[in-house]
Parts: structure tokens; sequence; C-alpha cells
């Protein structure tokens, strides 16, 4: 009997020794340790035994499975500080690496000078209207006093969708028409910030698609001294103090009289120079006294109200501002020339 327990605890040990995890174990234990287990049964053979005989073989049984009891935890233990290891070597990481750089963006120079623009115009107590950017053609051209065979309605200038009903707005002056609509006959003083879109070949100064910020007043007793002010203001705020503008007559159909309005030249303050063909001035935007029509047609009495408008182009002041020498490369979206305005 003697000799079939220690048979038993070979066999156990060298089971316990291949044991490749901690189910292996498990198993092992069950199998000579459990209820049904080999010692175990060797047990119920107790009965057959004489007096002097059972107690040495109990001991001996228990001595046995304590023994394997104690090399099967210390077993486990093993597997278990191996398979820690393990993991703490495969999830090691380096502390001393450097972090990874997260690039910061910029805002796009359209932006930064929309923005500003706003900001100028609002100190001076202007709010902001907007309109669609797909407008119809009443208010993007008959609102606004164009004549049926005006040029700028040519398909060739235009984006026209659903049979010439509506377009692409080619500038921003039907917010103006939007907001008489709605307003009339209470006084107005917005600007109107947004794309505009003409069909165009694209080069250094033209493009299909650009921004402009559009500027209406409609009021009783307007002067025409108030526009001036308020462009020089703007002029000065976004370019500097020492700046100054000029209105040269011009034609407009929405305005009566109309100006093109220029300013001193941003790089030889008036002395003359190659950007400015040495007349010392630089063209930005266009204004006038809002045509009796388009009051009309805005719901305003033009015998009574009166007003001034202007339409800046975005991009031109942005060019002009940053020294920039070719509109497309605020929309071809090359870091190189983006990361300069962080
Ligand atoms: N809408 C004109 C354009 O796109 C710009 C303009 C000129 C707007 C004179 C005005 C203005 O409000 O008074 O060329």
């Amino acid at each position: 009997m003697t000799d079939k327990i220690n048979q038993i605890k070979q066999i156990a040990l060298e089971h316990i020794k291949q044991a490749a995890d901690s189910k292996a174990l498990d198993d092992i234990r069950v199998r000579f340790l459990g209820k049904k287990g080999e010692l175990t049964d060797l047990l119920k053979t107790l009965g057959t035994m004489s007096k002097e005989e059972r107690p040495k073989f109990g001991a001996l049984v228990n001595e046995t499975k304590t023994f394997i009891e104690n090399y099967l935890q210390q077993q486990l233990d093993t597997l278990k500080q191996a398979e820690m290891n393990k993991k703490l070597e495969s999830e090691k990481i380096d502390v001393t690496l450097p972090g990874r750089i997260h690039r910061r963006g910029a805002i796009h120079p359209v932006k930064l000078v929309l923005d500003q623009m706003e900001s100028i115009f609002l100190g001076m107590g202007f709010t902001i209207a907007q309109g669609p950017e797909i407008e119809t053609d009443f208010n993007n051209f008959k609102a606004m006093n164009f004549q049926d065979d005006h040029p700028a309605r040519d398909a060739q200038d235009t984006f026209y969708i659903e049979n010439g009903k509506t377009l692409f707005r080619t500038h921003t002056s039907p917010v103006q028409a939007r907001t008489m609509q709605l307003n009339a006959p209470n006084p107005i003083r917005v600007i109107c910030p947004g794309r505009v879109f003409r069909r165009d070949d694209i080069d250094a100064t033209h493009h299909v698609q650009f921004h402009q910020v559009e500027g209406l007043l409609v009021d009783k007793d307007v002067k025409l001294s108030d526009l001036k002010g308020i462009l020089l203001e703007f002029v000065q705020k976004m370019f500097g103090a020492d700046m100054k503008i000029r209105l040269r007559p011009s034609f407009f159909p929405f305005t009566e009289p109309s100006a093109e309005v220029d300013v001193s030249c941003i790089f030889c303050h008036g002395d003359g120079c190659s950007f400015c063909k040495q007349s010392g001035w630089i063209e930005v935007l266009g204004a006038g006294c809002v045509h009796p029509n388009v009051l009309r047609l805005g719901g305003y009495d033009p015998e009574v109200f009166s007003g001034w408008a202007f339409g800046i182009g975005v991009e031109r002041i942005a060019l002009l501002k940053y020294g920039i020498n070719d509109i497309r490369y605020l929309t071809e979206g090359d870091v190189r020339f983006l990361e300069q305005f962080r």
C-alpha cells in the first residue's frame, strides 16, 4: 500500500511539473485530491486494514496529500509570477520617449480679415445681416435696379440654376434688398458679410468665389459725409492711422451718385510705386447713395428716406494687409502658406 501511495505521489508531481497554466493545475488537484480523487480513493480501503495499520496508513495518505497540496500551490505561484512578468514586459512603456506633437492649425487670412472687419463695424454701431448664397434673380438684380439687359445678367458672368429663376449670388447687395423688405419703414444700419460667386477665369486677381462685406444705412437726413467718415475710420483701423481715402465718381445701378473708393498705397504711402502704378492710390471698394428705385422696391419712400451703401472685397483687403500677391494662395490649401498665419 505504501508503494501505491508513493507511485501516485510520483505521478502527481510529474504532472504538476509539466502543467502549463493554472487550469491544468486545477485539473491535477481534482484528479488526485478531489472527493473522487486517486488519494481519496485509497482512504476507502482503510476498512480492510488491521487496527495497527490504519493510523499509519491514514497519516501517510494525509502527509502525501499535504505534500502534493503544497507543491501545487508553489507551482501555481510560480506560473502566476511568470504570467505577471510576461504581462509587465509586453505592456512596458518608455516614459523617456518624446511626446507626439499635435500641429496647431491657424485661422485662415480671409477669416482673420472678416473678423476684424466685423469688429470694426460693430464698434461703430452696425449690426450683422445675412442672406443666402443661392439668391433669387429678383433680389440679386431687379431689386438692385439692374436693367434686364445688364451684362452682369449674362450666363457668362453668373451661375444660374433653375432656368434662371435662382442663381449663386454675384454680390452681397441682395442682402440690402432682404434687409429693407424685413425692416421697412424702420431705420437700418447693417453690414452683410458673405461669399459671392462669378463665372470668371481664375488668375492672380480673379476667382469664381470670394467674399464681400456689404454696408447699408437707411434713415432720414442721411449725409454722404458720414459715409466718407465711416469708410476712413474703417481703413485707418485696418491699415493704420496714416491712411487716406479718396472717392472717384463711378457707376453702380443701385447707387446714385456712385463712387469707387481708393486708399493710399500701403507700400509707398502715396509717393507712387509699381504696385499702385505710380498713382499712390489703390482701389478697394465701391459705395454710393442708395438709388430711389432700390429704396422704393425695399418698401421705403425715397421722398422721406435716403441712405448710403458700400461693398468691400474681403480678399482684396487680405491681399493688401498681408502683402499676398496672388489670390489663388487663399484657396489652394497649401499648408506652407497657411501656417504663416499662426
Ligand atoms: N455690389 C458691388 C459689386 O459687387 C459692390 C458695391 C458697390 C456695393 C457699391 C455697394 C455699393 O453697396 O454701394 O461690385
